[in-house]
């Protein structure tokens, strides 16, 4: 196979052609993948045919896949999904969409926030891939926003301030965002929130990038409301059009991005029909925090 990539935003997503993901890929291959990760930040494949065992295979290419528990208020024995793939669709195991008051289907809403996956992690996640099965009719694209680009736009003053902060990140900070409150005491425990560096620099390219999710709540040593104002205004800027790539899905596009430098959400859509959209994801390989401690 020969990998190549073209460039579809202003500042960063690439369309990759010339590849099939059910088959093997050399290590030149994957290669040219990784480099076009590190440059685009999202990678586009479209008409992508995979089974979940195929996703798997291909995304371990990139690591260990991430233990999903702990990511989830889901019941392993209600998973429509077997261990390794991540269901952002809107099923329950039966196949049809969940019910309205169903408390995964309000938790999966906390998708429709900009955030970075597995944030929440103490490790978070290094790349995500997500294939369509089975598309909405009504609404439902997925918005990407370059957290580098909008790092680099930050005035000098901000930049300063930000450098050393620390947040902490809580699937119940963005979930509580939403008003929902209420969790077992073993959920508060899985829940607890993990420190994260606010400023990330790239482990290959160096670039530096605004590490924002609606799982941060919090900021180490600043009160809260304060922090939340930080936050908030931050990510207005970083979400700005500008920095923003629309993803309009088609049964079976796989889109790949990197966790490390981009925010992203899904938007509202017909609930009442399937939105069949599975993940897998790669895990990260160190905590943000550690950069602090070695500078
Ligand atoms: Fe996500």
């Amino acid at each position: 196979m020969s990998v190549a990539i073209r460039q579809i935003h202003l500042v960063f997503v690439g369309e990759v052609s010339g590849v099939d993901l059910t088959r093997p890929f050399a290590g030149d291959e994957v290669a040219a993948i990784v480099a076009g990760m590190d440059r685009y930040a999202v990678l586009v494949y479209r008409d992508q045919k995979i089974t979940d065992e195929q996703q798997m295979v291909f995304s371990r290419n990139f690591g260990a896949l991430e233990d999903s528990r702990g990511g989830t208020i889901a019941k392993a024995e209600d998973k429509r999904l077997t261990p390794g793939m991540n269901d952002v669709s809107n099923l329950g195991k039966d196949g049809r969409p969940l019910d309205r008051e169903s408390r995964v289907r309000l938790f999966n809403l906390g998708n429709m926030l900009w955030h970075s996956d597995s944030s929440f992690r103490a490790v978070p996640a290094k790349y995500s891939l997500l294939s369509a099965r089975v598309v909405n009719p009504t609404g439902g694209n997925t918005e990407f926003a370059d957290m580098r680009a909008a790092y680099d736009a930050l005035d000098a003053t901000t930049k300063t301030h930000i450098e050393d902060l620390v947040c902490e990140h809580s699937l119940m900070y963005s979930r509580g965002s939403l008003g929902m409150q209420d969790y077992s005491d073993e959920e508060r425990v899985m829940f607890r929130p993990v420190r994260q560096r606010l400023v990330r620099t790239h482990p290959v390219t160096g670039r530096k990038s605004l590490y924002l999710s609606s799982h941060a709540g919090a900021i180490v040593g600043m009160p809260m409301p304060e922090a939340r104002i930080l936050l908030r205004d931050l990510t207005e800027h970083a979400t700005q059009a500008q920095f923003v790539y629309v993803h309009r899905w088609r049964p079976w596009d796989l889109v790949m991005w990197d966790n490390r430098q981009m925010m992203h959400r899904v938007r509202r859509y017909d609930e009442s029909q399937p939105r069949d959209m599975r993940r897998t994801t790669v895990a990260g390989d160190a905590a943000t925090v550690a950069q602090v401690e070695a500078a």
